[in-house]
């Protein structure tokens, strides 16, 4: 059909009230076969109205979604948004051919899209040969109420995780190896994806605060190849979806198994340097069953850095002008947490050159600096960095910490505690990964290469907790 005859079609409609109605804040799932005669569906009026059209099917169909006007959604990766005032009501016309079963959905929203692609990625803690940790986008990022003079009390470190919100997102992960490309080829919309058949299994879902940007869905996938490129998405209460998120297994001789639930250190969550626990059903560290050497002697730490701290007068006299005795603690937690569990690493496959520590060169054939991994080997006798982490017993390299960590203690806390880090121009390469996030000078903030400490190709250049 011409657009003009469907012109007189909406018109028609309008005049003879369409064949079949949507209403405000719903989601309609419709198969080509189901659809009404003639294929029209009255709007429901409002001020500002959003209509959303997903592709649930892959094949390729010439149908178009016309509105009141003959305004036309245009639908891109399997997805349309438009968005209107729409005060009287309207009219959305289906036109074009398909087979019977393609189905597709249809959001009318007054408050924003209801289908949408996230800005925001899913999240890789990290991998293992077999393992992955992935974690969804953020909500409900936490509040932080500092205390206040004369009562200035910090917190000690968390002996169990704050309780998780009463209401939160359901994120559905869905994986593929990226060689398949069945992911990436398809509409790019949460009901498409979540069709599809996931690899691996999920062996453990729960919610986790890791970080300022608030809790996260933290799946443990277990059953995956070594070395392998997988493409990972999330999906939003069946209607949002994030992505894609690459991320690649580890070759079949890494031996560092996974840490994670640490209430203490949050941001732990990536393979540690420590023999395969044998009393996890997951085969991870957490903390019923990491080495009491090496959580006691963090949680003395935590505590005597508190005491000392408190023995300013926090909250009356102001060390700086932005930041606070609660900053500082914070600050010097995280640092603590990526110094005292050592991060193992392995170069991507993707990346061919020589293991060293930081190391930033420029493509000789494009100009375009690349980075390579802050990675540093291990051998047998090397003394491991924490010592109450026993000896691995075989080679491994560790991903040194981002030296930014280090940098965000020093600029939070009092200069009586003397904590300092190591210059770039002396030797800061040799304890942490340097020019990654922010350069290798001072004043250099955001102007790292790559100016992150991980992407969402799978590239891991140095540890962030
Ligand atoms: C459709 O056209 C009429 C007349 O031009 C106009 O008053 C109305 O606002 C339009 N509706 C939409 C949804 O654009
Ligand atoms: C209508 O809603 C969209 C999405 O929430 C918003 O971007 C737009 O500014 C709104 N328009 C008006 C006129 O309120
Ligand atoms: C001081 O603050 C802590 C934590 O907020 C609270 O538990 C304690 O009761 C307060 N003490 C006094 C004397 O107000
Ligand atoms: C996930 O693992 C944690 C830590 O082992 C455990 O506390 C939790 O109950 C597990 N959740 C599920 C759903 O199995
Ligand atoms: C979450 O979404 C999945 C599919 O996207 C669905 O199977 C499951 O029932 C939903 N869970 C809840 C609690 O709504
Ligand atoms: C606690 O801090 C004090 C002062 O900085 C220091 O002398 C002491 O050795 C520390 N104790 C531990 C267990 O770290
Ligand atoms: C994983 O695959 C994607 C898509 O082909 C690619 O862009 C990315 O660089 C790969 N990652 C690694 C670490 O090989
Ligand atoms: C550390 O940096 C120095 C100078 O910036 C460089 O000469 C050295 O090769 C680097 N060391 C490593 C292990 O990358």
């Amino acid at each position: 059909m011409l657009p003009e005859t469907l012109l007189c079609l909406v018109n028609a409609a309008l005049i003879q009230a369409a064949t079949a109605s949507l209403s405000i804040n719903t989601i309609t799932r419709l198969n080509f076969q189901d659809l009404p005669s003639p294929p029209t569906f009255s709007l429901p009026a409002a001020q500002n109205l959003t209509i959303t059209v997903a592709f649930c099917s892959s094949e390729t169909i010439s149908t178009r979604f016309f509105l009141t006007n003959v305004t036309s959604i245009t639908v891109n990766q399997g997805l349309g948004t438009f968005a209107a005032s729409f005060l009287d009501g309207g009219v959305l016309a289906i036109d074009g051919a398909s087979s019977d079963d393609f189905s597709f959905e249809i959001g009318t929203s007054d408050s924003g899209p209801m289908h949408q692609v996230l800005a925001t990625f899913p999240l890789l803690g990290d991998t293992t040969s077999n393992q992955a940790l992935l974690f969804s986008p953020s909500f409900d990022p936490p509040v932080f109420s500092d205390p206040s003079y004369p009562n200035y009390t910090l917190p000690g470190p968390s002996l169990s995780p704050p309780s998780p919100p009463d209401s939160y997102p359901n994120f559905t992960l869905i994986i593929s190896p990226t060689s398949s490309q069945t992911l990436t080829s398809l509409p790019q919309t949460a009901c498409m994806i979540a069709s599809q058949k996931s690899s691996g299994n999920i062996a453990n879902e729960s919610l986790w605060l890791r970080d300022e940007e608030g809790w996260r869905t933290q799946w443990i996938l277990a059953g995956l190849s070594p070395q392998t490129n997988y493409t990972a998405y999330v999906t939003q209460d069946s209607m949002k979806l994030s992505g894609p998120l690459y991320f690649v297994t580890k070759s079949a001789v890494f031996a560092c198994p996974l840490a994670a639930f640490l209430p203490y250190c949050p941001g732990v969550t990536y393979a540690i340097p420590l023999p395969s626990p044998d009393n996890s059903d997951l085969s991870i560290y957490d903390s019923t069953n990491l080495p009491s050497s090496i959580s006691d002697t963090l949680i003395a730490y935590f505590t005597n850095f508190t005491t000392t701290l408190t023995t300013q007068a926090c909250g009356r006299d102001y060390y700086s002008p932005l930041q606070t005795c609660a900053d500082c603690q914070r600050a010097y937690f995280r640092w603590l947490c990526s110094v005292s569990f050592p991060r193992c690493g392995e170069q991507s496959p993707s990346t061919t050159t020589t293991t060293t520590a930081s190391s930033i060169q420029t493509s000789s054939s494009t100009g375009i600096p690349t980075a390579t991994s802050a990675l540093q080997p291990q051998t047998t006798s090397s003394t491991p960095r924490n010592s109450a982490f026993s000896s691995m017993n075989m080679p491994y390299s560790v991903l040194l910490p981002c030296i930014e960590t280090c940098q965000a203690a020093d600029r939070a806390c009092p200069n009586f505690l003397g904590f300092a880090c190591p210059l770039a121009r002396f030797n800061a390469n040799q304890s942490y990964g340097v020019g990654y996030i922010d350069g290798a000078e001072p004043d250099q903030q955001g102007l790292g290469v790559p100016g992150e400490a991980q992407d969402q190709w799978g590239n891991i250049w140095c540890n962030f907790v």
